[in-house]
């Protein structure tokens, strides 16, 4: 069994009138089906309404099925089973887009520790958990500090220790990175890289850029509450066409690679980085030297 199986999901809202009549509805989900493996890390990419957010409630278990079924490590959510939704919410952490929405906190530390106080767990307990998530995040030394002094960056590496101190196996984080600046973004990412690899925690990235999306194992692109594409950020990313008709950009320094190869020059399409590119401009430049 996968660690998340999503079966032709979907999820509806309705419109009301005054009386509370429905008097229409739109499926935000629209039949989603998708297995994850433990210790994946998988981002989703998607226009503006294309479903991603509304997905991310359902895997945390803030929304529920109107079709379809979810199973997460092994259990298949059920909206009246309380201790499996319990579990549920303690096994999947998420971190949002507003940093600042997320602080409950006077200290990063006393942050941290809200999730585990309210498991009533031991003092003991409490202290080893919270320092543990915060020098996962890099964050131990500003453990006494006001989360309010800390750059966006900083606050999201907070709001992902206070979620690993509850031990999750999997955190999704939904355009955590839409409000940080380039350097808290690369801070956030690289992070999210280490507790993947290091901790084997899956993560599930919803993201509007997708230069963070080129470093994932696998990405599922959304269109209109069903997931339309689905592949490594290679086999994705080589349907450009789709991509853009999907309204996404193609990561930057894959387009100048492309440009490359229809002017005739041989060089792969998986260059994702600016030093991917550089060394194959160096290839090239050495082929041209040699006057192949
Ligand atoms: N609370 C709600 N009530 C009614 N419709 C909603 C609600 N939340 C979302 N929707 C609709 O459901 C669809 C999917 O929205 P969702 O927020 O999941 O998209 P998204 O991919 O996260 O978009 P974005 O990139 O803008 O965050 C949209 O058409 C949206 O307008
Ligand atoms: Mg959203």
């Amino acid at each position: 069994m996968p660690f998340i199986k999503v079966e032709n999901l979907v999820h509806k809202f309705f419109e009301r009138n005054n009386e509370g009549e429905i008097i229409d509805e739109k499926n935000a989900l629209d039949g989603v089906d998708f297995q994850i493996e433990a210790g994946q890390f998988i981002a989703i990419l998607g226009r503006n309404g294309s479903g991603k957010s509304t997905l991310a409630r359902h895997l945390n278990c803030l929304l529920f099925p109107h079709e379809g079924s979810i199973w997460i490590d092994g259990n298949e959510v059920k909206e009246e089973d309380d201790i499996n939704i319990w579990n549920n919410r303690k096994n999947i952490g998420m971190v949002f887009q507003n940093p600042d929405n997320q602080i409950i906190g006077t200290t990063v530390e006393e942050d941290t520790a809200f999730g585990p106080e309210n498991l009533e767990f031991s003092t003991e307990k409490i202290r080893d958990r919270v320092d543990n998530a915060l020098k996962m995040t890099g964050m131990y030394k500003k453990m006494n500090v006001s989360p309010n002094s800390l750059s966006g960056g900083q606050k999201q590496r907070v709001a992902i220790a206070g979620t690993l101190a509850m031990h999750p196996k999997c955190i999704v984080l939904d355009e955590a990175t839409a409000m940080l600046d380039p350097d808290g973004r690369k801070e956030l990412i690289s992070t999210v890289h280490r507790l993947n690899k290091e901790e084997g925690i899956t993560i599930i990235l919803i993201t509007h850029f997708m230069n963070e999306a080129v470093d994932a194992d696998r990405i599922f692109v959304m269109d209109n509450g069903m997931v339309t594409m689905m592949g490594t950020p290679k086999e994705v990313f080589s349907r450009s066409d789709e991509i853009k008709n999907l309204g996404l950009e193609m990561p930057v320094m894959m387009n100048v690679a492309i440009r490359l190869k229809n002017d005739g020059y041989e060089i792969p399409v998986d260059v994702f980085t600016i030093e991917k590119l550089a060394d194959v401009y160096e290839q090239l430049y050495r082929k041209h030297l040699n006057g192949e």
